[in-house]
């Protein structure tokens, strides 16, 4: 039996590691991580994250080829393919702090790996990692010169959270990047059979390292680069009396550049656009390409435009000023279908509006109360660094409420944002909202998810990105 073991129990080892498991009966796989509390909700009925089908495939194999443990250097020594699937934040301190990925968690793993293993191992790169990683993490895995021979891959995943097992279960593609050299061949090919059980073979690319380390930066830069290019749009259509739905759609007609990911937004969130931009203009500004990293520092800046420009809108629309206003905040998370708030737009708006002295009123169906007021009490780049909250201040969490139905937050206030797209918003009773609300009742969609004929219908004045007011 092949022995699989994954370091890193997150959003991507949890999932990858289920569907491999789910796919090949025949592979053991273990997950380790050394958050034994993270462990302990995957060996539970309540798994630590929430993601459509997870729990199925989870049900199906945990026990039998699947396994979570926190015994790390275990399950590492024994396994032949060890996954490495640990966070690489954006670094908060020194050299390249704001910018730059933050290894420290990728390179204590690697010199785990070298100190426990006692057999030949392929060392996968799952993680996103800044290109040329793998030649680091060689020297570190060979550090302390066992005879011992590592291949290292780059086996960077596409996923997206929300729908992950959809994406694993049918990827786009699955991309192996290793050594040109024979045992890197035979690694490539290892890692090609474990995928090919269910992945049909055009769709396994195999290239060189350092391109498949490159076009997992790149692949992210292109999407998030979309959204902010038809977000600047939004702006003009605002100006302009043009509507950004049927621009996207005209625009996306195009063969050539396709409908999906064109919709305009309060501005993209998550775990990794910012943070793989971000490590991309790092790059290449260590490559002295300042104009290349110039272009994609763009990308991110047009992002915080439209995060401050939707803030704006709501405190210029409600008279210039939400001091003490009830303001309800509908959605937290960064996008619909998950629980995930890192980078969610929804922090910088929020921030934005309690600094005007709003009251804010939040629901979100899938984000705890904790984690919001946690989010809400860090600085930006804090979230990976739990280490470094700053203690909330008293005066900003007295401003905030966290509830558990979009009706109680709506309920006298003047205001309601919508920052995450999930579907109950459009269908929630906006008659019933209205009469509850303070009038003039004002509806800001950041994600343009509401019928705003409709709701201007009942009374609301409503707000919608990129759309003729
Ligand atoms: P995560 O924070 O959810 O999970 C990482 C896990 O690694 C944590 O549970 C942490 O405790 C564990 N860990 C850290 N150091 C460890 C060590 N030395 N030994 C054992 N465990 C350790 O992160 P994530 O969202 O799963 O992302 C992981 C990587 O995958 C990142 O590089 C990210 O850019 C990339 N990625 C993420 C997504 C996504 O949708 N979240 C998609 C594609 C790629
Ligand atoms: C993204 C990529 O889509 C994945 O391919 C990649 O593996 C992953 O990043 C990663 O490397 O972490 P994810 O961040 O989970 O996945 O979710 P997306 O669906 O890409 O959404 C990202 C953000 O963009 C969300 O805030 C979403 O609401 C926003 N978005 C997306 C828009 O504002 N408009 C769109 O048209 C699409």
């Amino acid at each position: 039996m092949v022995k699989i073991c994954c370091i890193g129990a997150g959003y991507v080892g949890g999932p990858t590691m289920a569907m491999i498991a789910f796919k090949c009966p025949e592979i053991e796989v273990v997950v380790v991580d050394i958050s034994v509390s993270r462990i302990n909700a995957w060996n539970s009925d309540r798994l630590p994250i929430f993601e459509p089908g997870l729990e199925e495939v989870v049900r199906v194999c945990r026990g039998k080829n699947l396994f979570f443990s926190s015994d790390v250097e275990k399950h590492v020594a024994e396994a032949e393919i060890v996954f490495v699937s640990v966070n690489t934040p954006t670094k908060t301190r020194g050299l390249g702090a704001g910018k730059a990925a933050d290894l420290t968690y990728w390179e204590s793993a690697a010199r785990m790996i070298a100190d426990v293993s006692k057999s030949d191992k392929i060392v996968v790169e799952k993680s996103t990692v800044p290109v040329k990683t793998a030649e680091a993490i060689e020297k570190i895995l060979t550090h302390n010169n066992k005879g011992i021979h590592f291949q290292i891959l780059s086996n960077p995943e596409f996923l997206a959270e929300g729908t992950a097992i959809e994406d694993l279960e049918k990827p786009d593609r699955v991309l192996i990047g290793g050594r040109e050299t024979a045992e890197g061949q035979k690694a490539v090919a290892a890692l090609k059979a474990v995928y090919a059980h269910w992945v049909p073979d055009d769709r396994i690319i195999t290239m060189n390292l350092w391109s498949a380390e490159l076009s997992k930066l790149a692949a992210n830069a292109f999407l998030a680069q979309r959204i902010s290019s038809v977000n600047a749009m939004s702006a003009l259509c605002e100006a302009t009396g043009a509507d950004v739905a049927e621009v996207a759609y005209a625009v996306g007609k195009d063969s050539r550049i396709g409908p999906r990911f064109l919709n305009a937004s309060v501005g993209f969130g998550g775990s990794c656009f910012q943070k793989d931009i971000l490590n991309l203009v790092y790059i290449c500004e260590c490559n002295g390409l300042s104009d290349v990293a110039n272009y994609w520092k763009q990308v991110v800046h047009i992002n915080d435009y439209q995060k401050s420009r939707f803030v704006n809108r709501v405190v210029s629309s409600m008279f210039n000023t939400v001091s003490g206003k009830k303001i309800a905040v509908l959605g937290f998370a960064f996008k619909k279908d998950t629980g995930d708030t890192r980078e969610t737009a929804a922090i910088d708006v929020c921030h934005g509006l309690l600094g005007d002295k709003a009251q804010l009123s939040i629901y979100d169906p899938q984000v705890t109360e904790d984690q919001i007021r946690r989010d809400l009490a860090m600085n930006k780049f804090d979230w990976d660094h739990p280490q470094h909250l700053l203690p909330s201040s008293p005066t900003a969490s007295k401003q905030i409420s966290v509830v558990w139905d979009a009706y109680e937050a709506t309920k006298n206030a003047h205001g309601v944002c919508i920052l995450t797209e999930w579907d109950e918003f459009k269908n929630l009773d906006y008659d019933k909202i209205y009469q509850n609300m303070e009038k003039p009742a004002f509806v800001f969609d950041g994600r343009n998810v509401v019928d705003a004929e409709k709701l201007r219908k009942i009374g609301f004045i409503v707000y919608s990105v990129g759309k003729p007011l």
